[in-house]
């Protein structure tokens, strides 16, 4: 895969939380990759390192976790000279990540009690944050020209000398902002919040927010919980970033309320063209939403591919047991099969293949050589010593 198709590279991604108990090895090289304009689920069982991961691409990792090795790349297309440039995340100064944050990656985290802030009402916060990332300057602009316009038209048809020199006036400071308008100066405080107040309810409206001029003026607690997720992707999007990620808490949302955000995620992805990671333990979610998926295993990638081939041809043993493990309907849950064994612990990991003292295929190199996740079949990529065999064309 070339690299100007792709707006995220992770590669050996090393997290770790020092405790009492010992080091947590929570991340022990994770590589992936998101490409242009695709939903990408990051899979995998509760403790894998989906959310670390996340937080970690962002640098949001808090102690006693640190990032110990790696590189998080992110490619940021230069709208002056139209080159894409290659940014390492984990060398840019916390002051550039605050510039990262919300305007090149936005993560939402899909647990609507975490609204950033309970006493600013919805159109308040998503105004700030448009304010702190977006110049606004020509929207600014505009917004007075069009006042002035308005009154002028007030006092369209009304006879009398006052009407007629204020209409003057009012022509002339018309002129003025029309003028300024190729190359607007810095906006006025008054207009500038005006201009993002518009933004905000246009986002609004963007993710299908039922009255969406109502809810401008309303705190988050008098939303319901879908509304204020809805509220919380308006407020990711308003920034019109390069990549969202959408972290599912467990509990948060009941199922149609979750199917209906994921279904106007992928919607919106068209018509702002951000590209998406969908952090999810539900192998129905990545089916109905999801272009491409990453399986992770306690820390580690373990497969990577478009969704379809994982599905009919999953090539890593852990895989192919997740998706036995998927119900299909009219299937007795009871008698599912199960990976045999448990999640290791991540303080003394297995060496080698994580996944080894589980995995049905394992010799004695899984005990011993971490495998490396490698391309095996175009556009599939796997960290297995024994892959499972392709089934190619046989679906
Ligand atoms: N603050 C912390 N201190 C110690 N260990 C931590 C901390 N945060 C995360 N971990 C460990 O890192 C590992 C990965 O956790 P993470 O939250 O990323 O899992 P997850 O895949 O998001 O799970 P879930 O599906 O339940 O959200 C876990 O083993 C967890 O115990
Ligand atoms: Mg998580």
């Amino acid at each position: 895969m070339s690299d100007d198709e792709l707006v995220l590279k992770v590669e050996d991604l090393v997290t770790n939380f020092y405790t009492y108990e010992g080091v947590v090895k929570a991340l022990d090289g994770v590589n992936l990759f998101l490409r242009k304009g695709d939903t990408m689920g990051l899979v995998g069982e509760t403790g894998c390192g989906k959310s670390v991961t996340a937080r970690s691409i962002l640098r949001l990792v808090e102690p006693p976790g640190r990032i110990e090795g790696g590189r998080i790349l992110l490619y940021v297309p230069n709208e002056e000279s139209g080159n894409v440039e290659e940014v390492d995340l984990l060398k840019l100064s916390e002051e550039d990540m605050l510039h990262v944050r919300g305007r090149l990656v936005s993560i939402v985290f899909q647990d609507p009690a975490t609204f950033p802030n309970p006493v600013f009402t919805i159109g308040d916060q998503i105004a700030e944050v448009v304010m702190l990332h977006q110049d606004l300057r020509k929207e600014a602009l505009e917004i007075r020209i069009e006042e002035l316009r308005n009154a002028l038209d007030k006092l369209e048809g009304k006879g009398g000398l006052v009407s007629s020199t204020r209409r003057e006036k009012i022509r002339e400071r018309l002129a003025h902002y029309e003028s300024q308008l190729d190359d607007p100066p810095e906006p006025d405080p008054k207009y500038k919040k005006k201009a993002a107040l518009k933004i905000a309810e246009d986002m609004l409206r963007l993710v299908k927010m039922p009255a969406p001029d109502k809810v401008m003026m309303q705190y988050p607690h008098e939303l319901s919980g879908g509304m204020r997720q809805r509220a919380l992707i308006a407020m990711a999007l308003a920034c019109n970033p390069l990549i969202l990620i959408c972290d599912e808490a467990t509990t948060a949302l009941d199922v149609t309320v979750q199917a209906q955000v994921l279904n106007l995620l992928n919607e919106l992805k068209k018509e702002v063209g951000t590209s998406i990671i969908i952090i999810t333990h539900d192998m129905g979610v990545v089916a109905e939403t999801c272009s491409w998926v990453t399986v992770m295993y306690a820390g580690t990638t373990v497969e990577s591919c478009a969704t379809e081939e994982l599905f009919y041809n999953p090539r890593h043993p852990y895989t192919a047991g997740l998706l036995t493990a998927v119900p299909k309907l009219h299937e007795n849950r009871e008698r599912l099969p199960q990976i045999r064994g448990s999640v290791p612990n991540l303080i003394t990991p297995p060496p080698g293949c994580r996944f080894h003292p589980r995995c049905d295929y394992a010799t004695g190199i899984c005990e011993t050589e971490k495998p490396h996740l490698k391309e095996i079949s175009p556009g599939h990529w796997v960290a297995c010593h024994h892959p499972l065999p392709d089934k190619g064309g046989k679906r």
